[in-house]
């Protein structure tokens, strides 16, 4: 079978996909799949060729010699989205190569539905949520409407559109202040890996960090802070009601919040030989099985598909907050599974085996 794995992309986080994409490509059973690499770079452009399997030549002056792919949403070359010229992965000769697709890319256009939609089109599995649970996965709010109407445990937030805080900033900061005490998180609504939070204590620093947010976002979410938090995070894998949660991990040498350096850049490794992360995290059964149950609960609330990891908030009476999901968690959040008997081969397996479920 001829896989393509879809990695890089336009958002912020194109490079940690690129490290995912090169660690799924580098685990998948060779002896079973053939891999199609297709790399996204971060004007959107998709291109592929074999080159593309070794890490070095993900740089802009190297992709010269790599096919560029037409993108075309169809099966008949005579249609609206097809290139007469060029025959691209997605027009009728090629897409018959492709048997199924990776998607490790993450964060916008990649995590939030809208690739999904392409294969959706094309009628070709892919390894992802589907197009619901990727958009509503990808939006703080819209996830966070969801998990409160399912009485699953958040904490409470507010939100507003860019043109609203344009409009009339004293309106919005009142109305934040109404619903809200500090301090409080300001985040964009839809982008991953912690780009654009910060936290604001009163109203000078709320003014501030909704300047920052509105940087990247026209929808933005306020959000409780809570008060020294354990970050603990657990995996979910299947679809509809056959899922299961992997170990819960704590991710450790943080403060108050985990930041994209942290996340990738640091890796103060203790107790765990992927650095930064206690896995299991130390914490009682029943806690744990709690977390797992929340978790599975919070992947099915929003029609999840594959694997996902739900990162949660602990406060110091224990009480847990789901924070957020991920639907394409980076490095396919393998280290979760890995202590459960499951390697990163077979998690390459079993979730292209969900992907035709
Ligand atoms: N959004 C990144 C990739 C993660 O949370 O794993
Ligand atoms: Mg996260």
């Amino acid at each position: 079978k001829n896989i393509a794995v879809l990695f890089g992309g336009k958002s912020v986080e194109h490079e940690v996909s690129v490290i995912t994409g090169m660690q799924v490509m580098e685990n998948i059973d060779k002896s079973k799949y053939n891999v199609v690499p297709v790399f996204i770079d971060k004007e959107g452009r998709w291109f592929t060729g074999d080159e593309l399997l070794e890490f070095k030549n993900f740089k802009e002056k190297n992709l010269k010699n790599i096919k560029e792919i037409v993108v075309t949403p169809t099966y008949n070359e005579n249609r609206i989205f097809s290139h007469p010229d060029k025959v691209g992965l997605f027009s009728k000769k090629f897409s018959e190569k492709i048997d199924a697709a990776f998607i490790a890319l993450h964060g916008t256009n990649g995590e939030d539905g809208t690739v999904q939609g392409v294969f959706e089109l094309m009628n070709i599995p892919y390894v992802s949520a589907g197009v619901i649970g990727s958009s509503v996965g990808m939006d703080k709010i819209l996830m966070k409407d969801v998990y409160k109407s399912h009485g699953l445990p958040i904490v409470d937030y507010t939100w507003f559109f860019r043109k609203a805080w344009e409009d009339d900033k004293n309106a919005v900061l009142d109305k934040i202040e109404s619903k809200l005490k500090y301090p409080v998180f300001v985040k964009p609504s839809n982008l991953g890996s912690s780009v654009g939070i910060t936290r604001a204590k009163d109203r000078e620093s709320l003014e501030e960090s909704i300047e920052v947010a509105i940087r990247y976002d026209r929808k933005i979410i306020v959000e409780a802070a809570v008060e020294n938090p354990r970050e603990i995070n657990c995996a979910v894998m299947g679809y509809d009601n056959k899922v299961k949660a992997s170990l819960c991990e704590e991710p450790i040498g943080w403060k108050e919040l985990l930041t994209y350096e942290d996340k990738y850049v640091n890796s103060n490794s203790k107790g765990s030989k992927n650095g930064g992360r206690n896995i299991p995290a130390d914490l009682s059964s029943e806690k744990a099985k709690e977390i797992q149950e929340t978790a599975m609960a919070s992947f099915m609330a929003i029609d999840c598909k594959g694997n996902a990891r739900i990162d949660f908030l602990m406060d110091e009476d224990e009480k847990i907050y789901v924070n957020e999901i991920n639907t394409q968690p980076g490095s396919v959040g393998y280290y979760l599974w890995e202590p459960m008997g499951i390697n990163f081969t077979q998690l390459v397996d079993e979730l292209l085996d969900i992907a035709y479920a």
